[in-house]
């Protein structure tokens, strides 16, 4: 039998696009894979007529669009979505600029946006396809140092999650994927944003930002078993809307849904104080 499936993914140039690209196509599934530059594509050159680099501005709708089109026209459809592209921002939020912060929110969050709007007539039109939105497990249990990052981050998570509502009567599965730490570029110079102003009483967060520097090369997280997961993913019948990637994620997680839930209980009587009497 014959699985394989059309995939376009973001940002493929290296790090876990890359890998999941990589993986897919030794597979026999095709790949349309987008970046900033096609020159980065030299590892998938070689698999032939399924793949198809795309040049892609992610901040253009219009660039994205064609690049759908293309992707359409020469493999029939568009069975799984993949939106990887993303970067890391840290500083505390007076330190950042404006253009600092919209820079973010415009690759980790409208990218996606502007993605899953475009791909949605193919996919409704087809009443089936899958669409994988790599958040982080920063978008669900922040850690100190990355405000702007995890707001964007969570702005991903509840979109997917809306999405998986909203789409799932349509046939189109949505997957919300929160990766701990992924032994990629991510925490590379040329990948990961820093503040360049910064204030003196939030030097205690250097330490937080000078922790992602150190582990770099020592990530728990194997980019190359992504893909594999995906697989299982889209060929569940009930897949999973948020899926934790790593034991760290899902470590990190848990402990947030422990602590939200006595929170919680501690102050369920407030909560209900407001409802009206009967
Ligand atoms: N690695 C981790 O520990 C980790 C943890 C949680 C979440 N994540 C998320 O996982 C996704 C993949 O990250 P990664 O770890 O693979 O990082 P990476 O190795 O740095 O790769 C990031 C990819 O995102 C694209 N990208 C980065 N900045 C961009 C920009 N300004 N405009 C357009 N595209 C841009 C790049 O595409 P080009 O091909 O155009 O260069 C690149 O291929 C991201 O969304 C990231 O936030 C990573």
């Amino acid at each position: 039998m014959n699985d394989t499936k059309n995939w376009y993914i973001t940002g493929a140039s290296k790090g876990m696009g890359l890998a999941i690209a990589k993986k897919l196509l030794s597979k026999g599934h095709r790949v349309a894979a987008t970046s900033r530059s096609v020159s980065g594509f030299d590892e998938l050159e070689n698999f032939g007529d399924l793949f198809l680099p795309l040049e892609v501005d992610l901040k253009s709708e219009r660039s994205i669009a064609e690049s759908l089109k293309t992707t359409v026209d020469k493999f029939g459809g568009i069975d799984v979505l993949v939106n990887n592209a993303g970067y890391g921002l840290g500083g505390a939020l007076e330190e950042l600029t404006q253009e600092e912060i919209y820079e973010n929110f415009e690759v980790n969050f409208f990218a996606v946006v502007r993605v899953v709007q475009q791909a949605l007539p193919y996919l409704r039109k087809q009443r089936s396809g899958h669409i994988i939105n790599i958040s982080s497990i920063a978008g669900f249990a922040p850690g100190l140092g990355w405000s702007m990052y995890c707001a964007a981050k969570f702005a991903v998570s509840g979109l997917t999650e809306a999405l998986a509502n909203d789409l799932k009567p349509l046939g189109i599965n949505v997957t919300n994927v929160l990766p701990g730490w992924f032994r990629t570029n991510f925490a590379k110079a040329d990948s990961i944003a820093y503040n360049k102003n910064q204030i003196e009483d939030y030097a205690f967060l250097r330490e937080y930002h000078q922790k992602m520097s150190s582990m770099d090369g020592a990530q728990l997280g194997d980019p190359d078993k992504i893909a594999d997961v995906f697989l299982e993913l889209v060929n569940h019948e009930n897949p999973a809307v948020n899926l934790f990637l790593g034991s760290d994620s899902f470590n990190r997680a848990k402990k947030k849904l422990a602590d939200l839930s006595s929170q919680m209980d501690y102050w369920k009587d407030v909560s209900s104080s407001t409802d009206f009497g009967d």
